[in-house]
């Protein structure tokens, strides 16, 4: 095996975060395969151009023939996987894709990787870990006072997005209890920061309020997630992989509960304090009610004590930091903002928020 190791979706949000914070930090190449679906983008990773240790592929995990000429080709040490369909409200609107990538794509991908890994030799098969990314959104949904998903908690995931990412982890378990292939499993809260595509709440709310547009909250705004920096993900991720067990899976959280109508509120602060609105009011007069989301989880929240205790990891951002970083970062780069949020885009909005 080479020094190198295979990102899947990584020109997505977390992985073009992951892939960007890894390069400095670690001496090992990254072969990136992303599809570049409306989510992936290449302006993410620009700060890597003539970076020769990155090498980019525009492909399919789904894609035989291509995974297993690129891992024949780069013989990688690992593969960690981001790529996936990743928004709950795309997948009520259409779940085909959500079933094709997140479960097809995934079985793909690891039936080429069973096959490279068994023509390794004992010692690089020992070495091999294949990263499995997934979400708490498996878990279900709690009531305000239920405990916070234990790596033990039964899966009930309740949307077409979660069902598919539970499908997901539990063919990557299956690999593992059958075949033997040494997988690492990592369910993770939700993230913001740099790279958000701005179709989900954090970066929509930023983009909405300085475009003067609504605020759309769904319901009654008192649904629960549990914020995590994407930095903190990727180093978790990278954590987890030099010395995670394996077979086992890992909660990553950052004990950042939050009900929706609080981020919101906290978003429209910061803006009226860095980016202040031309007649004088708070950004949070634009906040808007809309219809819910249907079968909405009313709250996650995640026990990240396992990680914590048997990796030594704990995320360096509080959610006060990290979101006063993110919209920093979004009125830093509005031309990231005003070339993703044309064409295609646009369309999205149309469909998901129409007379909102
Ligand atoms: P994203 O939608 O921003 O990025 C997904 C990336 O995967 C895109 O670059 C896309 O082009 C690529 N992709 C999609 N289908 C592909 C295919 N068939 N083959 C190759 N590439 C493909 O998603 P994200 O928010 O960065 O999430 C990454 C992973 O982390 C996902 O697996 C998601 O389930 C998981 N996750 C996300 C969150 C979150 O808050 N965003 C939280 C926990 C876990
Ligand atoms: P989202 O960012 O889509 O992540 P997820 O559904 O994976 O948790 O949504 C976060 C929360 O914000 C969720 O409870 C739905 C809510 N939400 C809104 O109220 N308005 C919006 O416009 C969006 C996109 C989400």
């Amino acid at each position: 095996m080479r020094n190198k190791i295979l990102v899947t979706g990584g020109a997505g949000f977390i992985g073009s975060n992951f892939v960007l914070d890894w390069m400095p930090l670690e001496r090992e190449s990254i072969v990136n395969l992303d599809k570049l679906t409306y989510a992936g983008n290449l302006q993410n990773l620009a700060l890597l151009e003539g970076d020769h240790r990155h090498i980019f592929v525009r492909g399919d995990i789904g894609d035989t023939d291509l995974v297993a000429k690129l891992l024949a080709e780069h013989q990688p040490r690992a593969i960690v996987n981001f790529a996936a369909e990743s928004h709950v409200d795309r997948s009520i609107h259409g779940p085909a894709e959500f079933i094709e990538t997140n479960i097809v794509g995934i079985f793909i991908l690891l039936e080429a990787t069973r096959a490279y890994w068994a023509g390794l030799n004992e010692d690089s098969k020992k070495q091999f870990r294949f990263l499995h990314v997934s979400t708490d959104e498996v878990y279900g949904s709690l009531s305000p006072t239920d405990p916070a998903f234990t790596e033990t908690k039964q899966y009930e995931p309740n949307s077409p997005y979660s069902a598919s990412k539970a499908a997901s982890d539990h063919l990557v378990r299956a690999y593992h209890h059958t075949y033997g292939l040494p997988v690492l499993t990592t369910n993770c809260s939700n993230n913001y920061g740099p790279y958000h595509f701005p179709e989900k709440l954090i970066p929509l709310v930023i983009h909405n309020a300085l475009a003067g547009k609504p605020l759309p909250i769904y319901g009654d705004g008192q649904q629960v997630r549990d914020w995590l920096y994407v930095k903190d993900h990727a180093a978790a991720i990278r954590r987890v992989l030099e010395v995670g067990m394996v077979g086992e899976t890992y909660n990553i959280g950052g004990w950042n509960e939050k009900p929706n109508l609080d981020v919101v509120h906290t978003l429209c602060a910061i803006l009226d304090e860095l980016s202040p609105r031309a007649d004088g009011k708070s950004y949070a007069e634009q906040v808007t009610y809309v219809t819910d989301r249907p079968g909405h989880d009313r709250r996650y929240a995640i026990d990240a004590t396992k990680i914590s205790r048997d990796l030594g990891w704990k995320p360096a951002e509080s959610f006060e930091t990290g979101i006063r970083k993110t919209v920093q970062w979004y009125l830093d780069n509005q031309e990231w903002v005003k070339n993703i949020t044309s064409g295609a885009y646009k369309d999205w909005v149309t469909k998901q928020y129409q007379g909102a």
